[in-house]
């Protein structure tokens, strides 16, 4: 399966489809990534919060593939943003992952009240430097955030990882990192998979396109240059959400997927402005 890829600002690219393991951890965690590689996915998205490192090492390791064959990212925790804390979780990460490097590195929450973002964003340069991992990022950063990150540091994450999906589309976030040069990372790019039967309209269109639901909102993101993570624990779905790349929404049909975004979509109302998780 060949997976387009999309070019980031410090010279490296990334696959335009990755698979999300949330929840998938333990041995039948491990059984499901590895089928997932399998199916052809050879970005995977971890975090230390998600507690299956270890599960996306054992994949790794099931899937008999060399490692430059694979782009593996893991996510900073928010109680590790001090220097000191944020290289030691990184290595934690990598051990028990078993690798010697993350492809990406990201923050996983800005925690602006707690103030200390600067602090594990220079960690990530450092460890970049060491060669702990070869690109950084972000996730779920503002514009604000990211801006304050740039005039501390002057280095600009290569990408960040937001919640968007049609009920949330992000368009203004995404307009500031197009400016930037950052790319966009879709998490929950399904939205869960909770409001695909209201989506009529996305219903129809997709008969129309011969494909099912959750391809065309894949494919609505990846011509929006939009980098997806969607989950699946079934075969079936995971080979389907991969192949998205042999037809095309035209522009009327996107604005009408763009139209189904409401201010209030995200999925559980987490605004990163005053959310915080540790
Ligand atoms: N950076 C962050 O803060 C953050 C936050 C949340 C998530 N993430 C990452 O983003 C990844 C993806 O997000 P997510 O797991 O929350 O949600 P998602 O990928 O939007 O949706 C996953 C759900 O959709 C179902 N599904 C998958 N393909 C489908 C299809 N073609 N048609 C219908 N249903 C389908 C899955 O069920 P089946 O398993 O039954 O197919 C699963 O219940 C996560 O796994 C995680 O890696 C990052």
């Amino acid at each position: 399966m060949n997976i387009p890829e999309f070019e980031l600002n410090d010279g490296t690219s990334l696959p335009a489809i990755g698979f999300g393991t949330v929840q998938l951890k333990g041995y039948s965690g491990a059984l499901t990534i590895a089928e997932a590689i399998r199916n052809g996915y050879r970005f995977i998205d971890t975090a230390y919060n998600y507690e299956n490192e270890g599960a996306v090492g054992k994949a790794i390791e099931l899937s008999g593939l060399r490692r430059n064959e694979l782009y593996i990212e893991s996510k900073l925790p928010g109680r590790y943003h001090s220097y000191d804390d944020a290289m030691t979780a990184l290595q934690e990460s990598l051990l028990r992952a078993n690798l010697e490097y993350f492809d990406l590195y990201i923050i996983h929450w800005p925690n602006p009240n707690e103030g200390k973002y600067i602090e594990a964003w220079r960690a990530l340069i450092e460890a970049q430097k060491l060669g702990l991992v070869k690109t950084i990022g972000v996730s779920n950063f503002l514009p604000q955030h990211i801006d304050h990150l740039v005039a501390k540091t002057g280095v600009r994450p290569a990408v960040n990882q937001i919640e968007m999906h049609p009920r949330f589309n992000q368009a203004v976030q995404r307009e500031y990192h197009d400016k930037e040069g950052i790319l966009t990372t879709a998490w929950s790019p399904l939205g869960r998979a909770r409001y695909l039967a209201e989506f009529d309209e996305m219903q129809d269109m997709a008969k129309k396109y011969d494909v099912n639901i959750g391809q065309l909102i894949l494919r609505w993101h990846y011509q929006h240059g939009v980098v997806t993570i969607p989950r699946s624990s079934n075969a079936a779905r995971q080979s389907g959400n991969l192949n998205i790349f042999d037809f095309e929404i035209t522009r009327e049909d996107m604005e009408a997927v763009d139209g189904l975004s409401v201010p209030g979509g995200r999925i559980d109302g987490l605004d990163p402005a005053v959310y915080e998780e540790f």
